[in-house]
Order: C-alpha cells, then structure tokens, then sequence
C-alpha cells in the first residue's frame, strides 16, 4: 500500500494528469482515512463501512449544503446543459429507512439532483416529495417487489416526464453527464437495456448488475410493463441458486421474457464505464475473482479498468461519494478540456450485445 502511495508521489509530480488526478485521489483517501481511524485504506468487499469519522453522515451533510459553491464555476457546460433537455433521465434509488439520513442523504446531496427527477424507493413515514413509498418493508428479499413497484409507478403515473430509466442503490455513485452523452447515442423510442453486463443465469441476454446501476429506454420499460412484469410471465424464478430473490436478475429475466435487447455500455477501447466496485478496488487490483467469470466483458485491471468517460460506481460510503463529486465538479484543471465530440461516436461502442460468452451456470425453466 504505502510503496503504491510512494508511486503515486512520483506520478503526481510527473506530467500525466490523468494518474495524478487519481493518485490525488487515493492519497486523499488514504490521508483522511488515516485521520480520522488511525488505518490505511479499507477496501470494501461487498459492503460500505460507516464508521471511521467522528460526525454522522446527515450532520456533515447539513454542514456542507450550508455552503453553496458560488455561481461562476469557470466550466462550460453547454454540452451538458443540451443533453439535459434531450436526454431526460428519470432516476429511482432504492434505500431503506435506516439509510435514509445516511446514504440517502448523500445521494440526494450529490448525483440524485443532476438527474431530471429523482425518487428514493422505500416504505417509511418520512414523506417527501421525492420518495415511493412502497407497501414492502426493507428486507433484501423484497428489493424486486420495491423495484416492481416503482417502474410500475413511473408507467402508471410518470410517463412523457422522462426518457430513460435509471435504477440505482444509495451506495451507487453516478456520473449524469456521462450517462446522458452515452445514451444520446440510442434511441429510446427503441427497447433497450444497459448497465453493467454479467453473463450469468439468463442465456443469451444475462442481466445487468443493479449495484452499478442499470438503465432501460421508455419503450423497454413500456415494453417490460405491457407483456407482465407484475404477473406470471414475469413469474419469480424458484430455482434461484441462492435462496433470496435477486431483484438485477429478475428484472433481467423479464427483460429478456419482454424481447429487450442489450445495448453495449463499453468505449471503444473495451473499458467499462459502469462499474459494480469502487474506484480504489479497480486500480489497486483488488476485484473479486468471480468478476471475471461473471462480466460479460471481463474487467481490465490498473488505469484501462475505467472510461474516461464512466457512468457509475458501486459500493460507494456516502464519505467518498461526496469528495469524489468534489474533486470531478468543483476543481478542474486550468488549460484541460475533454475534446469535443457530441457525437460519441469514436468513443463509444454503441452496438447491440450479441453473441454472448457461454454463462458458467445458466438458471432452467426461463421462457
Ligand atoms: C432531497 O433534497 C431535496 C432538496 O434539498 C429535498 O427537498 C428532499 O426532501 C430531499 N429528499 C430526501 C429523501 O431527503
Ligand atoms: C417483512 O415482511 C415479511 C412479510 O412480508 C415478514 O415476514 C418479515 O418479518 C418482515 N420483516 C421485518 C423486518 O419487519
């Protein structure tokens, strides 16, 4: 750990940017976590750790959003500020009560108001312009009759407000700007279905991973709705290998039961830009091996692991997600800009994902 940090004194010295900026990045990790728990940097396996600062996430929060950051931010965003109107996204979080003053808060504090609306899926008495309430409580079983219940929500109640659909967690840090600039490549009058592809269960389709997020175009959700997501064409597999219900795979069986393609969310350079681990798991090489069974793109390690142009990152503690969308939004880098191309064409794949690697183990009795 500390050789690496040593390595990154260098390159933040040297003339790549691109590596300082994340060295910067980790050695601020490293430093505020030595700060403040006497520890080098926890890696987080398949959880976020809350602890380790002295104040709990809402007061820091509250703190924060006391200090607005002054208007003139030296960026232009007239790109961005094009996409927003052209590409709306309409952005369901699921959380629970006891994360809501928490996690919640630091999504809706960061990433959740960049996206054309937002609601945080959950039952609680705590109502708020911004919540679903869902008549399930917050066991990990019920995550699909949550998600369920809010797409059926947005058909029922929000459609013509939005173009896409995004379903993250309130450990997910997304990056709207990048998501909008990905899919103003896709049509979304056409079903289509993107996140981060695991090759697993469902033959031929997979699904996506609903820690990194994933995204459906208002025909798929359409779509999706229309042929039984709520009824026995969607029916909840039994012979899940797990015993609870995985709320990803069945909205990915029934993506696929509702003839959804896949659409590809990789650069052209074959990096992912959504991601089901943070950051620091990437570029410390400290992915978890079944990834690599399970990623129908398999993850490159080191610097290639990420897009320039990422859209989201998983398993992220409400402490990180706020400093990252400090360093991304609130100190640029005089004299760099990223180079003009509305298009996305030479930086995107943007093709439908078919032939897929063989998935290790493929759940039967799905239509
Ligand atoms: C999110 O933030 C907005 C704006 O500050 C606020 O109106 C809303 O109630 C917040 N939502 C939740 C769930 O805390
Ligand atoms: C949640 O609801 C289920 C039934 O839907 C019940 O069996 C379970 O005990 C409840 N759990 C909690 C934590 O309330």
């Amino acid at each position: 750990m500390l050789i690496k940090l040593l390595g990154c004194r260098r390159s933040l010295r040297s003339a790549s940017t691109l590596a300082g900026l994340i060295c910067a990045l980790l050695v601020l990790l490293y430093t505020l976590d030595k700060a403040t728990s006497g520890r080098y940097i926890r890696i987080a396996f398949g959880g976020v750790k809350e602890t380790g600062f002295s104040r709990p996430v809402e007061e820091y929060v509250s703190h924060l959003l006391k200090t607005d950051p002054r208007t003139a931010e030296f960026v232009d965003t007239s790109e961005a500020d094009a996409l927003f109107d052209k590409v709306r996204i309409l952005c369901l979080i699921l959380t629970t009560e006891a994360n809501l003053h928490t996690r919640a808060r630091a999504v809706n504090a960061t990433w959740a108001r960049r996206c054309n609306s937002h609601y945080f899926v959950l039952q609680t008495r705590d109502e708020k312009d911004d919540v679903i309430m869902t008549p399930y409580n917050d066991t990990r079983n019920n995550l699909i009759y949550k998600v369920r219940h809010a797409m059926i929500h947005a058909y029922t109640n929000l459609m013509g407000t939005f173009d896409w659909v995004l379903k993250a967690d309130d450990d997910t840090y997304v990056i709207l700007e990048n998501l909008r600039f990905l899919l103003s490549n896709y049509d979304k009058d056409k079903p289509g279905y993107l996140g981060y592809h695991f090759n697993m269960y469902v033959e031929n389709h997979g699904y996506m991973s609903g820690g990194a997020g994933y995204v459906m175009s208002v025909a798929a959700l359409r779509q999706m709705v229309d042929s039984g997501l709520n009824n026995d064409a969607c029916a909840l597999t039994k012979t899940y290998l797990i015993a609870e219900v995985s709320e990803d795979f069945e909205i990915g069986k029934c993506l696929k039961i509702a003839g959804v393609p896949i659409l590809s969310s990789m650069d052209v350079l074959g990096r992912e830009t959504f991601h089901p681990y943070p950051f620091e798991q990437y570029l410390l090489d400290f992915l978890p091996e079944y990834l690599y069974d399970w990623s129908n793109t398999r993850p490159q390690r080191g610097y290639n692991c990420c897009s320039p142009f990422s859209i989201s990152f998983h398993y992220m503690k409400p402490e990180t997600m706020l400093m990252m969308d400090h360093l991304l939004y609130r100190i640029h880098i005089h004299g760099r800009n990223t180079a003009g191309n509305p298009a996305g064409k030479s930086i995107f794949r943007l093709e439908r994902v078919e032939n897929m690697r063989k998935p290790k183990v493929v759940i039967d009795k799905i239509a």
